[in-house]
């Protein structure tokens, strides 16, 4: 039989309770998987104000009150807040402070910003804590999986502050990289924060890069083992200084403890028979509820409703890596086609810009939606004909598993997790269940829409597609497996 291994699982975003996809999703999804297998794993996460206490039953844990952190210069109280992930048996703790973790205005924007020292504190507050919550909790993890930056400095302690005491000298950590465009980037005037840390930061030296501190990189060296989120994004940043920006010399020399394991997604919570956040259930048999659904979209957005026009959509924050460039590049092609399209995210206002602008121009067949709205996220899978994420980074990526799921048909660029998860339809052997291309331009794009929407007339092949995807399984239990054995790696 399988031990138990006990996993403290970090992370500075977790859905239902901040929700701004990526990250949240996959911190709900996994862990939630991995307890299924019957593993001891319990959810770390900041207190954001924000956050519904009432709604999500968040209980004060009265042995976690007044815990005393103490970093740098300062000494801070802590309460550790408790509740379960809905419909699970997952425990989350929340670390709370008071004035801190109240910044989420737009919760499209990543609750912790990079950048200033006052954001910086609270990581590393947040960082801290836990090995005090930890000790009181008299819960000894034996691995601690952090993501992102927000979490990377606890590699760190552990390694430094924590390296002698021996209620951690069984504890290994796993470094889980989603978002490597955000490397937490901070002026050297925030060492006195981070306690012993005056002696690793000089040229090359653990903690800094590019003259600056820079946590991903400081997660990178200290944790046990590190991976990202798909196989092709793994070999992609070794490979490439752009697509890992700039890290690529830093995960080299830790080649052999980097993994790739792609994203999964809840099925529970993304099923089209039982989803009630859009508007007609349905089925791969009856389609009739997937119509109903591109009916409300269409017309929700004051576009006319036409059962035969494919309607295309891309779920997007407007930012470079996500292919936007190419989209405006051949957005005066894709309009010549006989389609409708919606964008939806938000973002850089230079792209905003562009979009209002060609809305203009396109009025009965171009709309842009500039919110963030779950609700609209699933409507948006069920409703459309096609998605197009023509992302030119990728890691993972969930919008593809999102829109096959509700029988959306996926039209991708070959990067990261498109690449791993989206198979090319094949005229010849009939296989295959989206569209890819792989030359990153907006020619490729246009044509590769364009031969997509000829498919889409016919009916035959098309609903087959349809009924392919919707049976395809990403659910998180595979990729569950694999995080558990490199667990394992790590367990003695
Ligand atoms: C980041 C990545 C995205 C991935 C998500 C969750 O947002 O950019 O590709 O799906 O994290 O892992």
């Amino acid at each position: 039989m399988q031990r138990k291994i006990k996993i403290m699982y970090i992370s500075s975003v977790i859905a239902p309770f901040v929700k701004i996809s990526g990250l949240p999703d996959v911190a709900r999804a996994l862990p939630k998987a991995i307890k299924n297998m019957n593993h001891d794993i319990r959810l770390f996460t900041p207190k954001y104000t924000a956050i519904n206490e009432r709604k999500y039953t968040l209980r004060e844990v009265i042995r976690l009150k007044d815990i005393d952190v103490t970093f740098g210069n300062k000494k801070m109280k802590a309460n550790v807040k408790s509740a379960f992930l809905p419909d699970s048996k997952v425990q989350v703790y929340f670390i709370e402070k008071e004035g801190y973790f109240n910044n989420i205005e737009n919760p499209a924007n990543p609750p912790i910003q990079e950048g200033s020292v006052d954001q910086a504190e609270q990581v590393v507050f947040f960082n801290r804590s836990l090995f005090e919550v930890l000790k009181i909790l008299h819960w000894q993890p034996d691995i601690i999986h952090c993501n992102d930056w927000q979490t990377a400095l606890i590699p760190l302690f552990l390694k430094t502050l924590f390296k002698d005491d021996s209620f951690f000298n069984k504890t290994k950590t796993l470094f889980t990289i989603h978002n490597w465009a955000d490397q937490g980037v901070f002026e050297k005037e925030l060492l006195p924060l981070i306690d012993n840390s005056e002696t690793m930061f000089y040229p090359d030296g653990p903690i800094e890069f590019q003259a600056k501190i820079n946590f991903l990189k400081t997660g990178i060296v200290f944790s046990d083992i590190i991976n990202t989120v798909s196989k092709s994004y793994a070999k992609e940043a070794q490979r490439s200084n752009e697509l890992s920006y700039g890290l690529r010399p830093i995960l080299r020399k830790r080649a052999n403890d980097f993994y790739g394991i792609v994203n999964g997604i809840d099925y529970t919570v993304w099923n089209p028979e039982t989803d009630s956040l859009i508007f007609h259930q349905f089925t791969s048999k009856d389609l009739s509820g997937k119509i109903a659904n591109k009916k409300n979209l269409v017309e929700s957005q004051g576009l006319k409703f036409d059962e035969n026009k494919p309607v295309i959509g891309t779920n997007v924050r407007l930012a470079d890596q996500k292919g936007l460039d190419i989209i405006i590049g051949a957005l005066d092609k894709l309009m010549k086609l006989d389609l409708q399209y919606i964008i939806y995210g938000t973002g850089d206002e230079k792209y905003r810009q562009i979009f209002q602008t060609a809305i203009k121009k396109y009025p009965g067949k171009l709309r842009l939606i500039l919110k963030h709205d779950d609700q609209l996220i699933h409507q948006f899978a069920a409703g459309c004909d096609l998605f197009l994420i023509p992302s030119r980074i990728e890691p993972s990526g969930l919008d593809q598993l999102y829109s096959l799921r509700y029988g959306t048909i996926p039209i991708v660029y070959a990067t990261g997790g498109l690449s791993d998860n989206v198979k090319n339809y094949d005229p010849l052997t009939k296989r295959g269940y989206g569209f890819v291309f792989s030359e990153y331009s907006p020619e490729a794009l246009a044509a590769t829409t364009k031969g997509a929407i000829e498919l889409y007339h016919d009916k035959n092949i098309w609903n087959k597609l349809i009924e392919r995807a919707m049976k395809l399984d990403f659910s998180w239990d595979s990729s569950a497996e694999k995080y558990v054995k490199l667990y394992n790696t790590l367990v003695t």
